[in-house]
This record gives C-alpha cells, sequence and structure tokens, in this order.
C-alpha cells in the first residue's frame, strides 16, 4: 500500500472522516462484488460499486438492485448513484443508508459519466453543464443522509472546457466531504491524457479532501498524485483492470493470475452466474502480456460455463 492512512484504520461508525488511501474507482460492467473483494483484499483501501441508477432503485428494479450485492469481506463500500432528480437521489440515498448504512463508507454521485445513455439524458457528465440543478442534487442528498456524500466529475463538458476548480467549490458549499476529479473532460471520453495537474489546482481551490483519477497505471503514477499533486487519495480505474495487484504493487506470477482468475470466475458463478460471460473481458485482461496472450483472449471468447474456463485455466497452466 502506498498511502500511510488508510480507511482500515478509520473508526468505521465515524462518518465524518474524510477518505485517503489507494481506492478502486467506480466501473459499471467491471466492478462486481468478486473483483471488489479480490482489489480489497491486495491492498485497495476502498472499493467503488458500479453507478447504480437511482431511479432504477426507486423501480425495485432486480438488475438495478443487484448491483448492490455486497461481499461480506469488502465492508465498508463506496456506493456511487446516478440521476437527474433531487428528490429521487436523496430518496434512494435515505433508503440505502436505512438497509445497508453500517457496510457503506460514503455515497458518491456521478457526475462524470460521458455515455450517451446517461448524458443524454442530463444524467452523469451532463450535470456538470447544469450547475444549478448539480448543487441541487448535493444539497438533498448530503441534507437527506448521516453518511459523508462525496461527488465524482470530469475537468468540464466540452472538449477544452476547465470547469472542474468552480465546480468543486461550490459542491464544497454544498456540504460534500470529498470530491473525486477526473482529469478529462466529458467529450475527451477516455481519450488523450488526463491532466493531472488539475487535481492540484482543485487541491488549492477547496478544504475537503480531493480523491485523483485519470491515468492511473502504475504505482508511479499514483505516487505522483499524491507527492506532486497533493492528492489526499487516488482511484484506479483500468490500471486495476486485470491487474488488482497494483494495490500491493507487486508483480504476480503466472501460477497467481491462474489462481485470481479462478477465484473471481468461481465467485461471480456463485453469486451473479447471470454475468459469467463478463469474465471473458476479465479474463483477457489478466493474461494480457503472458505469452499465448492472444490464444487465451480468443478462447475465453468461447467459454460458457465455469467448466470451460476451469479447462481453459488448466490449458493455460499446461503452457508453462
Ligand atoms: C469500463 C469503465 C467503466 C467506468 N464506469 C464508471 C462509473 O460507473 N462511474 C464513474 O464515476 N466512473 C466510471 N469510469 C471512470 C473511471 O472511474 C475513471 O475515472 C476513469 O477511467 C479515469 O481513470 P483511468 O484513466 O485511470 O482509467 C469508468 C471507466 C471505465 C474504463
Amino acid at each position: 500500500m502506498i498511502s500511510e492512512t488508510t480507511c482500515a484504520q478509520l473508526p468505521k461508525e465515524s462518518h465524518t472522516l474524510p477518505p485517503h488511501g489507494v481506492f478502486l474507482a467506480p466501473m459499471a460492467g467491471v466492478n462486481d462484488p468478486v473483483f471488489r473483494r479480490i482489489c480489497k483484499r491486495l491492498g485497495a483501501d476502498l472499493t467503488y460499486t458500479e453507478m447504480i441508477s437511482a431511479k432504477g432503485l426507486s423501480y425495485n428494479n432486480t438488475r438495478t438492485e443487484r448491483m448492490l450485492s455486497l461481499d461480506e469481506t469488502e465492508s465498508p463500500v463506496a456506493v456511487q448513484l446516478f440521476g437527474k432528480d433531487p428528490h429521487t437521489l436523496a430518496e434512494q440515498a435515505q433508503a440505502l443508508e436505512a438497509s445497508h448504512g453500517a457496510d457503506i463508507a460514503l455515497i458518491d454521485i456521478n457526475m462524470g459519466c460521458p455515455a450517451r445513455k446517461i448524458a443524454g439524458k442530463g444524467e452523469g457528465a451532463a450535470l456538470m453543464r447544469d450547475p444549478e440543478l448539480a448543487a441541487a442534487i448535493l444539497r438533498a442528498v448530503v441534507g437527506a443522509v448521516k453518511l459523508p456524500v462525496t461527488v465524482k466529475f470530469r475537468k468540464g463538458y466540452e472538449l477544452d472546457a476547465d470547469d472542474a476548480v468552480a465546480f468543486a467549490q461550490r459542491a464544497e458549499q454544498c456540504g460534500v466531504a470529498a470530491v473525486a476529479v477526473h482529469g478529462r473532460t466529458a467529450q475527451q471520453f477516455y481519450h488523450g491524457r488526463a491532466d493531472r495537474a488539475l487535481i492540484g489546482r482543485v487541491r488549492q481551490a477547496v478544504t475537503i479532501p480531493v480523491i485523483a483519477s485519470g491515468d492511473v497505471f502504475t504505482p508511479d503514477d499514483i505516487r505522483a498524485y499524491f507527492e506532486e499533486q497533493g492528492a489526499d487519495a487516488v482511484m484506479v480505474a483500468r490500471g486495476a483492470q486485470g491487474n488488482p495487484w497494483i494495490f500491493s504493487a507487486s508483480e504476480p506470477t503466472l501460477e497467481e493470475r491462474v489462481r485470481i482468475a479462478w477465484e473471481h470466475t468461481e465467485g461471480l458463478h456463485g453469486c451473479q452466474p447471470q454475468r459469467l460471460a463478463s469474465m471473458r473481458k476479465h479474463v483477457s485482461w489478466y493474461f494480457c502480456g503472458v505469452s499465448h496472450a492472444a490464444t487465451i483472449r480468443r478462447l475465453a471468447n468461447d467459454c460458457v460455463t465455469l467448466l470451460d474456463y476451469q479447462a481453459l485455466f488448466e490449458q493455460i497452466l499446461a503452457w508453462r
């Protein structure tokens, strides 16, 4: 672990202390409960759920509720909600606090997602274009729960926007406990370099903790955010895909890759069998860069059952 202050040291019942450490960033379609558990065990100080629709929760949508299934070993977890209606978000945050409060470290509001199906509806990153509504959402959620509320957003919306400093200051005034900032604009999606120095500028502009996100692929990237930009916490996103060892700054052996890939596959089959096909991409990531990687990727794409994956892992070990 890179940071000396970890969430594990924070008393669980205290909901006012700021978050510190190295976190698994929220990732839709990636952060299932088993992957979160693995990252936590390998050193992540905090893990985030996938983004969860407040509206979906309000309709008792089972698929949405499934995203909330928490692994007992990962508690407390950060739950990320998205939506654009202040009342629905506040109501669902309150319901979450009542049902899962002891297992939740914080509630994060997504104001950074650039995907058309989200931002096109005025949710996610689109809220950066409507700071009044964004502030109304944050005030409503902060007022509805005792849990710390944080907000994750981008450098801005338009390609060359630079709105994060003002947005962070406004969020602070709304009472959020911390801000998470990704140094790309929504129109950049995931392209180009993340603006690392933006984190330092936000850090200077607010008194609440700043969680850095953007181009974190190595322990050096993590260190740079802490040491050069004064970040209070750093999120690992794509850098953790297939590489939960980034949280322990270690290099896995092939056997270790197989062991973790199998734990992930078997665990997902146990708790969310309908999502087993999502292991195809995880398996490609776990074995990216090892010999036979292209063949493994091709074979993983044909895996359907747990036994298919097991046979593939045995084959990988046999190739040693
Ligand atoms: C597959 C994928 C899914 C993501 N899902 C979410 C999400 O649900 N909520 C969110 O706030 N950010 C999401 N993000 C953004 C990441 O949390 C992170 O801010 C971004 O990838 C920048 O970090 P990186 O350059 O180190 O990958 C997602 C990113 C990826 C690649």
